[in-house]
């Protein structure tokens, strides 16, 4: 059967929010410390304490949010414990994660320094299970007030005159498990108590989200937007893609095709979650108002041998770039409603973007899968139809290619392709619909194996490369180009009119 892709030029479906592409740090095994903070005195480079290898190479991402400081750490955090003269900050012990202590060397100040140097907007996470409704009112304040006031007097004190900007702000984090263990019509009520002090200064946090559903939790979704939805603008998701389930986890860079498959089969599983989420939202908010927020998803692995079990380092494969080519796919094709996305989480933990080990660092498939999509922020979702293989194995199948479309601010069509099957090659025959093209270009990732992966002896292993000689030619209001499509890659082809 022959593939093919026909996209609707002039058939805009949503805006592609930027912050689709967004990040999550928390003080997790080696994300803050060490991933991004050495601190001044470190002989590893660094500005103010924050590593300049780690921040150059994502300033490349153009990560437009970063989510901080959790995850289950948010409910513990007490950000008072995290602000001024850093030799006189307490010393905590981070009960989720490994049980290890932190001086709190990096806290609210550092934070924003971090999304100066890397040019990204902020969203932090309040703590709802242990802190007060006074303690998160007081950080928004100490945060961005510029007037005269307690808390903006204090940030003076430590040495910051004006506010920072803080778009995104989180009422809570899981509360339906680490963040209180509550039910959803208990944290609702919370949410619309603490969600009130919240209070705006300059406007700021215009976007407030609520602690949202576990996986396919729809009745969290439905009391949540029952009760709250005229006091959010954000409600989030998280969802790890886990194959085998929480206790069959496996490792990152050991496991078969049986494997492979049931990963990308449970990373499809967020095409139903956005639907089943977002037709329950769609009944409480038809104008699509409130955001879905899907800040925590991700592959989580066994952590790599002789590592913290709590510090959740696991290397990254052409699986997980996979994995992240078919998560900004259905991003993508479900703009309407999903309005941000936090990948967990980008340095040293989970689905990283890049790992450091001392001074070195390198980059992961999933990053280059990030870089080659990131033109995708801020362009318009088209729609398009894809009739194609399947992919097979043990009696099942998939969708052997898998894709998103969209029109950039610079009327550029970028065409984004995750292809499954790690045997054969496709061909893809494209379709634009009224467009004529003037030049196409495309760049792919592939590996040597589905288990490729980028070691900091062998930092190139896996990195996009050009794809030349692409042909294309106009057929009456359309533009048709063929692409031949290597086994378990990833494409995005620019095409421009
Ligand atoms: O990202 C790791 C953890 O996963 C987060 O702290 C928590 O929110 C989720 O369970």
């Amino acid at each position: 059967m022959s593939n093919q892709l026909h996209v609707l030029t002039r058939a805009p479906k949503a805006r592609i929010e930027p912050e689709i592409y967004g990040h999550f740090a928390e003080h997790l095994g080696r994300c803050i410390y060490e991933g991004f903070w050495v601190g001044e005195d470190s002989d590893i480079p660094n500005t103010r304490g924050i590593r300049n290898d780690v921040v150059e190479a994502l300033k490349n991402l153009n990560i437009p949010v970063l989510r901080w400081p959790g995850g289950c750490f948010a409910d513990e955090y007490h950000w008072k414990d995290g602000i001024g003269p850093r030799e006189g900050r307490k010393t905590i012990v981070n009960t989720h994660w490994g049980g290890v202590t932190e001086n709190n060397h990096f806290g609210t100040h550092e934070f924003f320094d971090l999304c100066e140097l890397l040019g990204t907007k902020a969203y932090i996470c309040g703590n709802v299970g242990s802190g007060t409704v006074q303690e998160m009112a007081e950080w928004v304040e100490y945060i961005t007030f510029d007037g005269v006031s307690p808390m903006a007097n204090l940030r003076r004190e430590h040495g910051r005159d004006k506010g920072w900007d803080l778009p995104f702000f989180g009422v809570g984090n899981e509360n339906w498990g680490c963040g209180g263990n509550m039910r959803a019509e208990y944290y609702s009520d919370l949410y619309r108590r603490y969600s009130t002090y919240v209070r705006k200064f300059r406007d700021l946090p215009a976007y407030k989200i609520a602690g949202g559903a576990n996986v396919s939790d729809y009745h969290w979704t439905e009391v949540l937007m029952r009760e709250g939805a005229n006091h959010m603008n954000g409600l989030s998701l998280h969802y790890y893609t886990m194959p085998d389930g929480w206790h069959n986890r496996g490792t990152a860079r050991e496991f078969d095709e049986t494997s492979y498959f049931d990963t990308i089969k449970a990373a499809l599983h967020m095409d139903e979650l956005l639907s089943r989420h977002g037709a329950i939202m769609d009944v409480y908010d038809p104008k699509r108002r409130v955001g879905l927020i899907v800040d925590e998803w991700g592959t989580w692995w066994d952590v790599e041998t002789g590592t913290n079990p709590g510090f959740l380092y696991q290397q990254n494969t052409i699986r997980d770039a996979l994995v992240a080519a078919a998560h900004l796919n259905l991003f993508h094709n479900h703009a309407h409603r999903v309005k941000m996305a936090n990948i967990a989480q980008t340095v040293n933990v989970l689905q990283a973007m890049v790992l450091t080990d001392g001074a070195k660092m390198l980059l992961t498939p999933t990053y280059h899968v990030f870089e080659m999509m990131k033109e995708n922020q801020g362009a318009t979702s088209l729609t398009a139809t894809l009739e194609g293989d399947t992919y097979n194995i043990n009696g099942k199948e998939l969708p052997a290619l898998h894709t998103s479309a969209s029109l950039t601010e610079n009327g550029e069509i970028l065409l984004n392709i995750a292809h499954f099957d790690p045997h054969n090659a496709r061909t893809l025959d494209i379709e634009l619909h009224a467009f004529e093209a003037k030049s196409v270009s495309a760049r792919l990732l592939s590996g040597e194996s589905l288990q490729a992966y980028n070691e900091f002896e062998t930092a190139e292993a896996v990195t996009p490369r050009t794809i030349d000689g692409l042909k294309f030619e106009k057929v009456g209001d359309n533009t048709k180009l063929t692409l031949e499509v290597p086994p378990a890659s990833v494409i995005v082809v620019k095409v421009e009119g």
